[in-house]
């Protein structure tokens, strides 16, 4: 395990010490080092430098321009324009440097040096209830940044808050003991996922109905909830069967999503239960909270309704309920307190921004969250249908998200069978295949947008081959299987240092080393959207390699086949890499 500082980080090094060796008033001085189209890279930071020093600034250009060590790595700089310096480095150093990277399993990527603890809220549903396309973005992302987090050295705590507690559940125990069989299996069910939840739909739909219309069931409902809150055993015997059978209902979607989840961590809204009572005494002893209309509540200068009045954060209602502050204020204590939490993160709707930042101010005066501990809401937009409106189904209802996963696995099997059949692929692996490209199509679709952004749900769009999809990029991870393929086991893949490169080897090997830099930016800025960004034009830069620059028949000799073949390696790797961080498969053979 060696991480591979990039050839952009070196530079950005030996550039600052240049500038510092130049002007040493501007001892920390930022180069403002970027990729550029007229050399490889630009310095822009002489320029607000010279302003701030009073110099001439293509003079002062000239003197970092001396300053620079002439080593292995830069090739040429030169003052441009106002006072830019323009930077090539050299071929040697480009392939050296991925040869480097190609000899570490994690592709150069550093570990963090002090990892902390994140514990992040992600993949919340609710029991009793269908999962709908808001709980598929707060899954996909939170999958994505646990993984990306997890590589960087992070231990990661993962919390599924699922919504397993409240009035409802008084209802639907209340008729469950009334309706004894309403749960009641029949051993071969085909989808046990399916199954479950229409067994579910129908217990809310019948006891809701009951709870409108008659006033006997009503008042036992609410008899019931009392006993579910005090922990009366045949209550909770029942409301364990309801959050069972949801379990296997979360359970089938989340394989369908290819996402793993983890009993243990499934701490529903019920696992703070025990806490809440304190919570609420805390609060109103530090004078936190206080009571209001019979409610305690947590009042801030700056949050006001249309009509002026302070909107408060409710922790205890009228009736002596807790409500989903209560529970989310325990959480924290329980997050930072007893799982020792550097980092909190939540992956949730932006329509609840209003309620963490009520949420987060209240634990900071408590004392519950403190400056050690980074937090964090990464609201997401919403999914649009291609109306432009909220996705719903013809009818007004919420798409199941199961049926719009199915949807997505078929489109894109009848994406891939057309080549698969040509390439002589089994229907198995035609099956296999789709699955993985629909799926993927799903969650690149929303990592590559950015986190707050709404975008429409276009299944056409997403399955396509072209344009910023994620069959796109595994496309391009298939291609470079198919060249090892023809080129046979006895023909290696080596880097050559001494060899020239063509301009779209560097531009792809330039890119190639700056992996490590992109996924740095994503831990810094929780934005998977980077990884997908930085995947996408990795392919788009091997396209063009691949269609400039033949790999097997390489008119330079067997060390330009060998060369191209280790760079042909290292966009797979860095692919096939960068696509499992996003919790995206790379089929062998598409
Ligand atoms: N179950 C909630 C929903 O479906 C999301 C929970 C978010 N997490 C939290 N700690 N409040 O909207």
């Amino acid at each position: 395990m060696a991480s591979v500082p990039s050839l952009s980080a070196s530079l950005q090094q030996r550039v600052a010490a240049a500038l510092a060796a130049a002007a040493p008033s501007a001892a920390d001085a930022d180069p403002l080092l970027r990729r550029s189209d007229r050399a490889d890279f630009q310095a822009n930071g002489v320029l607000g430098l010279a302003k701030r020093a009073k110099a001439n600034p293509r003079e002062l250009a000239a003197e970092v321009l001396r300053a620079l060590p002439a080593d292995e790595v830069i090739a040429a700089v030169e003052v441009s324009g106002p006072g830019f310096l323009n930077i090539t480095v050299a071929d040697a150093a480009i392939t050296a440097n991925l040869a480097a990277r190609a000899a570490d399993d994690r592709l150069g990527v550093p570990v963090l040096e002090h990892p902390g603890t994140t514990v992040i809220d992600y993949a919340q549903p609710n029991v009793a209830k269908e999962m709908h396309v808001g709980h598929l973005r707060s899954s996909v992302i939170g999958d994505a940044i646990v993984k990306i987090l997890e590589f960087g050295g992070e231990k990661v705590v993962r919390r599924h808050h699922i919504g397993d507690w409240g009035t409802q559940f008084g209802m639907l125990v209340q008729y469950l003991i009334e309706h004894p069989h309403e749960l009641d299996h029949t051993e071969d069910e085909a989808d046990a996922g399916e199954a479950s939840m229409s067994r579910l739909d129908r217990l809310y739909k019948a006891s809701g109905a009951l709870f409108k219309s008659d006033e006997g069931f009503k008042d036992r409902a609410r008899r019931r909830v009392v006993d579910l809150q005090a922990g009366d055993p045949e209550t909770l015997g029942l409301w364990q069967q309801i959050v069972d059978e949801s379990k296997i209902y979360f359970d089938s979607v989340y394989r369908k999503l290819d996402i793993e989840i983890h009993d243990e961590d499934i701490v529903g809204e019920s696992g703070y239960n025990d806490m809440l009572v304190e919570t609420c005494d805390l609060l109103e002893k530090a004078g936190v909270a206080v009571w209001s209309n019979g409610a305690l509540c947590v009042f801030f200068d700056d949050i006001k309704g249309k009509d002026g009045e302070p909107v408060p954060l409710i922790v205890r209602k009228t009736d002596g309920g807790f409500g989903y502050a209560a529970t989310d204020l325990s959480a924290i204590r329980d997050r930072t307190g007893n799982l020792h939490a550097t980092t909190l993160l939540y992956v949730v709707d932006v329509r609840q921004s209003l309620h963490f930042r009520m949420v987060f101010e209240t634990a900071r005066r408590a004392g519950w969250l403190t400056d050690e501990v980074t937090v964090r809401h990464l609201p997401f937009g919403t999914l649009l249908g291609k109306d432009g409106k909220p996705f719903k189904t013809r009818s007004g209802e919420s798409v199941k998200l199961e049926h719009l996963l199915d949807e997505a696995v078929e489109r894109a099997t009848a994406v891939v069978r057309d080549k698969g059949e040509k390439i002589g692929l089994s229907e198995q692996e035609i099956e296999a295949n789709g699955r993985q490209v629909g799926i993927g199509a799903v969650k690149y679709a929303d990592l590559s947008t950015s986190l707050g952004r709404d975008y429409v749900f276009d299944l056409d769009r997403m399955v396509s081959l072209n344009g910023d999809t994620s069959v796109y990029l595994q496309y391009a991870y298939a291609r470079t299987r198919s060249i090892f393929r023809k080129a046979g086991p006895g023909q290696q893949a080596a880097a050559h240092p001494e060899l020239a490169l063509e301009p779209a080897e560097r531009a792809l090997g330039l890119h190639l080393d700056a992996f490590a830099d992109a996924l740095a930016e994503v831990v810094q800025t929780y934005e998977p959207h980077r990884l997908a960004a930085y995947l996408y034009q990795l392919a788009s830069l091997f396209t063009t390699f691949y269609e400039q620059c033949p790999v097997l028949t390489a008119d330079g000799g067997p060390a330009q086949v060998e060369n191209r073949l280790f760079l042909c390696e290292l966009t797979a790797r860095t692919l096939h890499q960068g696509l499992a961080l996003l919790g995206i498969r790379t089929p062998e053979r598409l």
